[in-house]
């Protein structure tokens, strides 16, 4: 069974999906009317303002969606408590806070997940998909792009808050740390708090991946490009039935044009996505790797890498 700390804007969210998976039990926030207005969804469950009460009790597991700076010591807590942990993006604010997690987990064979909610998403997971079938080709570059006009925040810059997402992606889809990852960003609105951030990274494979990112601009963007050497492929996550795009399109070095480099334009199609929702599919293999299915030390591994590449980028913005 599974407790939830952090009931305010997220933490429902995950609460409604455990509890229709049929592994809530436990629901914890500092905050009474929140903790209130969560037991009234879900009267079965136990609701407390006390997490060591949650530690204390007979849960396997504990999902932490408290705010970020809280996340590394709770989720410290609770694997020394003995339970499998499931943590918001991103798990840790430090590399070094990440790795005392992932060795914590692994010393004592518990699941360390960080709340990745995109590598869930069925048209993410076609992406990789494509990559590892080859279908695409030697993969060249990849890049996101995620903008919009507004949501101004003023506690996290666009990288913490929108860059996170999209660096688990990149990560994931290339599976390589990054030798390289600078940032530049503008605050133009709240000093100090970056709302324009450009990132680039290069990896040991040759590999580059770029990332926009920003409350100040005119079109509303979620999108990831993969391009092959053989074909191309976006993740388009604005459109409601085109999610994911695949272009038979390439350079091609023709025999009779001596060497010379032409570019090849081929179909296009929209393979069929699930529609099916990425929290449960999140939630679902957190359940599944506390039961035991899947390799817990990977999962653990992938979310340090993210914090890695997130503390590279950090410190070269700052
Ligand atoms: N995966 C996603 O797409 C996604 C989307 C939104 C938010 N998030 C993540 O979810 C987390 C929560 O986001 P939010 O917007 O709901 O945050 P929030 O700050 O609005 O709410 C956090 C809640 O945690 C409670 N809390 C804080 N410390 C606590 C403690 N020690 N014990 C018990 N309760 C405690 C607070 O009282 C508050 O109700 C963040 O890490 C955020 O990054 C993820």
């Amino acid at each position: 069974m599974i407790g939830v700390v952090g009931l305010n804007y997220w933490g429902p969210n995950l609460a409604r999906n455990f509890a229709e998976l049929g592994a809530l039990s436990w629901l914890c926030d500092l905050d009474e009317a929140r903790l209130e207005k969560a037991k009234a969804r879900h009267p079965s469950a136990t609701a407390t303002t006390s997490f060591a009460e949650v530690l204390a009790s007979e849960v396997e597991g504990v999902v932490i969606a408290t705010p970020v700076p809280t996340h590394y010591e709770l989720a410290r807590q609770a694997l020394e408590a003995g339970k499998h942990v499931l943590v918001e993006k991103p798990p840790a604010m430090k590399a070094a806070e990440i790795d005392e997690l992932v060795a914590l987990a692994a010393d004592r064979d518990l699941v360390l997940m960080p709340g990745h909610l995109l590598l869930y998403h069925p048209g993410v997971r076609k992406l990789k998909q494509l990559i590892d079938d080859g279908e695409l080709g030697e993969v060249l570059c990849v890049y996101g792009n995620r903008q919009n006009l507004g949501i101004v925040r003023t506690n996290e810059n666009a990288l913490w808050s929108l860059g996170v997402h999209d660096l688990s992606v990149i990560l994931q889809l290339l599976d390589e740390d990054p030798e390289l990852a600078t940032a530049q960003g503008s605050s133009s609105i709240h000093p100090g708090v970056e709302d324009v951030v450009f990132c680039f990274l290069r990896f040991p494979s040759g590999k580059i991946a770029h990332m926009h990112l920003s409350w100040l601009d005119p079109h509303k963007m979620r999108k990831m490009t993969v391009v092959g050497r053989d074909k191309m492929a976006v993740f388009d996550d604005m459109e409601l039935e085109r999610k994911v795009t695949v272009y038979d399109k390439s350079p091609w070095k023709r025999a009779e044009t001596y060497g010379e480099w032409q570019t090849r334009s081929g179909d296009i199609y929209i393979p069929k996505i699930s529609t099916a929702e990425p929290l449960r599919l999140e939630c679902t293999r957190f359940l599944e790797l506390v039961a035991g299915d899947g390799d817990r030390i990977k999962v653990a591994q992938d979310g340090a890498r993210v914090v890695r590449a997130l503390e590279m980028l950090t410190d070269s913005l700052g």
